[in-house]
């Protein structure tokens, strides 16, 4: 049996994932359907798939379900209240306390009945903007019950960032907390959502905190405006609890945003059947997790990540997740990470490269993983950015278990390739995040959009339609954009935006971007939103952002500006007040630390930018120039800023080469 169309002549590598790959594309109807009874329905679906068009197709459709049943009744009425749902383990405060399902279905049930008492009913939106605390999990859950559709924003946006997910979503409530914890600050949640409220369309009725006691600062002291202010535990204490509403498969589970090429980010909107099979099949294929087991993601509730394995999937695995406030350095030590794991028992993790070059940093001998007993940990999984080679074989040879890269994306919801080490473990190829997940067509087009079928040769990569249930649905309010921004490229194919290949036995190979986002430590970050927030500033005239190599964060962003005419400004000043002008706007989670200041942009006779060369020399790398470039000389202002990683050698005579 061949294991991937791309590459008919492989040999078969192993029986059980190609049996089970093979079957997911050949009759997804079957495999699906059958996947369909991991989960409880209200009404049993008749089909898996409804293709009203090439680009259009439903997942269950005429099936009803409630996720937060499936999540957290369905373990109680099994007998399984006692069991432990959520540890929280906050590194910041030194808190640990564990919610069985039992309580979890309390809270759950009560703050869904504090949602619809303050008006939200079935499609309504609730923006959700807080760290990780139970709260956070509950709010989300929460809505699932009563087919609210949440909108969960990360922490690290600032005021404007929020004001544009509040227009665009336009939440009938917010639920917030007072304070969340960063290592060097107390992040203050209301003075942003009340910056975020006055700048936006005035759709939010009624703010809900979460009081932590932690700073000065509670529900009280927005009372008497337009919008109402309530106190969570208050609430909570006089809601009727809600039982779960039944909505169809196709209703809307959640908008989450991610960073396109423009400033506007994108609301990704996924459903409520297929996204609650899929992850919850994911759990047991892709992980290896069985209820009961504990599974940690050690990321945040404001990513994708965080939605679909903090929350979601480990829950409706029946599970037990953990919700984790702290960095894997600094709170206290490199050793963080491991004390987790043995208090815990934690069995399979999931974080990000960075998270580990962190710890390398700080603990290249990994003395921090000695010092615990990690024994129960079976498995580390990594995703959000390239895993580069020398971090992979420092994890391996230091943790003593599988290390495994898997790819995915905001608008997958779940690994688009992964090493399914619930199917079977399949040999590691270093630098490779494996092969394709059942249910994901995979193809390697060219620019043209023909298939490149040979092996070893980097393309675009595309997934063949229709997208495996769990991933994106539509664009929320712009299902034109959905088309654009994904399905136009390649006709067929939704385009993912990564490059990459796929070698002879069939592993994939992820390279990078062919846009203009920027991977900062595991975030989506758009160098287009930076470029607008830069030329916002009062002496900017232009600006230009490239995302260049960073050992600690994969990347980072770096800025090139020209000066308005007249403006006369001590450099240091000025980059100082861009970089605090970026972190104002996008929110300090953009990380923006760079910033030069050039007399010229280099662009191209037709006037645009010259991004790729920009970066390609500030990351020390051989340049051919454009053979369209205006003025070459634009090139020697770039070269003098010099590398943008002090280790890279930089020899200043890179810029030799005429394109042709
Ligand atoms: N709320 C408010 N601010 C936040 C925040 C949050 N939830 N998360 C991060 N920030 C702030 C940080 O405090 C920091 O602010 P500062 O400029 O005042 O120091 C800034 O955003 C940048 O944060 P971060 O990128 O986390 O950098 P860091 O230097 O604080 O930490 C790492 C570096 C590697 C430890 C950290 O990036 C990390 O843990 N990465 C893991 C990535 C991850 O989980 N990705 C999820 C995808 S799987
Ligand atoms: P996000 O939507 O923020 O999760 O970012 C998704 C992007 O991160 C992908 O399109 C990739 O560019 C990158 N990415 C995620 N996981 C991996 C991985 N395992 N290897 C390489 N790049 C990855």
């Amino acid at each position: 049996m061949t294991i991937h169309s791309l590459n008919p002549n492989a040999p078969v590598r192993t029986d059980a994932y190609a049996e089970i790959w093979q079957r997911s594309i050949t009759n997804p109807e079957q495999f699906w359907l059958d996947s369909a009874e991991l989960i409880d329905w209200d009404r049993k679906p008749t089909r898996a798939i409804h293709r009203h068009s090439d680009t259009e197709w439903e997942w269950f459709p005429d099936g009803m379900l409630n996720t937060s049943y499936n999540a957290v009744d369905r373990h109680v009425l099994a007998g399984h209240g006692d069991r432990t749902a959520i540890i929280y383990d906050s590194a910041m405060t030194g808190t640990q306390s564990r919610i069985s399902y039992a309580e979890l279905q309390e809270h759950v049930a009560r703050f869904a009945g504090v949602l619809r008492a303050s008006g939200v009913e079935k499609g309504d939106r609730v923006l959700i903007y807080l760290p990780m605390i139970p709260e956070a999990i509950i709010s989300m859950l929460a809505c699932a019950r009563i087919g609210a559709i949440h909108s969960v924003v990360f922490g690290g946006f600032a005021a404007n960032e929020l004001a544009v997910r509040i227009d665009d979503a336009s939440p009938k409530v917010i639920v917030t907390t007072s304070g969340g914890l960063e290592p060097k600050r107390v992040v203050e949640y209301l003075p942003i959502v009340d910056r975020a409220l006055k700048a936006s369309n005035g759709s939010v009725q009624t703010v809900i905190v979460a009081d932590r006691d932690l700073i000065p600062g509670s529900a009280a002291d927005y009372q008497g405006g337009e919008v109402r202010y309530l106190d969570w535990k208050e609430a909570e204490q006089q809601a009727e609890p809600v039982a779960p509403v039944p909505v169809e498969a196709t209703h809307p589970a959640y908008i989450l945003y991610t960073s396109g090429t423009t400033g506007n980010p994108k609301g990704i909107v996924r459903d409520t059947g297929g996204h609650a099979v899929a992850l919850t099949r994911s759990m047991g294929q892709i992980y290896g997790i069985k209820p009961g087991d504990v599974f940690w993601s050690a990321s945040d509730v404001g990513w994708v990540v965080g939605h679909s394995y903090i929350v979601y999937a480990p829950l409706l695995a029946g599970a037990t997740t953990v919700i984790y406030e702290g960095k894997p350095v600094g709170t206290p030590d490199a050793g963080a990470f491991f004390r987790v794991v043995e208090q815990y028992g934690v069995k399979v993790l999931f974080t990000a490269p960075t998270a580990l070059r962190s710890i390398r940093r700080e603990d290249p001998e990994l003395e921090g993983a000695d010092r615990y007993d990690i024994s129960s940990l079976e498995a580390l999984f990594l995703a959000g950015e390239r895993l580069d080679t020398e971090t992979y074989h420092w994890a391996n040879d230091g943790l003593h278990c599988p290390v495994i890269d898997h790819w995915w994306q905001t608008e997958t919801g779940w690994a688009i390739t992964a090493n399914p080490r619930g199917i079977e473990l399949l040999e590691t190829k270093p630098g490779s995040s494996t092969v394709p997940c059942p249910g994901v067509d995979l193809r390697i087009l060219d620019a043209d959009g023909t298939e490149i079928t040979e092996p070893g040769v980097e393309g675009n990569i595309a997934l063949k339609l229709p997208l495996p249930p769990g991933y994106l649905k539509t664009v929320w309010g712009a299902p034109e954009r959905f088309h654009s921004s994904y399905l136009a490229e390649f006709p067929g194919h939704y385009s993912t935006g990564d490059s990459g290949y796929v070698d002879k036995d069939g592993y994939v190979f992820i390279m990078g971007r062919t846009d203009d986002v920027i991977n900062v430590a595991g975030h989506r970050i758009s160098a287009g939103a930076i470029e607008e927030s830069l030329g916002q500033h009062e002496a900017v005239a232009e600006a230009a952002v490239v995302g260049v190599r960073d050992n600690l964060k994969g990347h980072r962003a770096y800025g090139v500006v020209t000066l308005k005419h007249g403006v006369e400004v001590a450099e240091d000043a000025l980059q100082r007040s861009l970089i605090a002008h970026v972190r104002e706007t996008i929110g300090p989670v953009a990380a923006f630390r760079d910033v030069a200041i050039v007399s010229r942009l280099p662009k191209t006779r037709s006037g645009k930018v010259l991004r790729k060369t920009i970066r390609q020399i500030l990351d020390g790398e051989d340049v051919k120039v454009p053979a369209t470039i205006e003025d070459r000389s634009t090139l020697d202002e770039i070269v003098a800023l010099g590398p943008a990683d002090p280790d890279v050698a930089h020899t200043g005579a890179i810029v030799t080469q005429i394109a042709s």
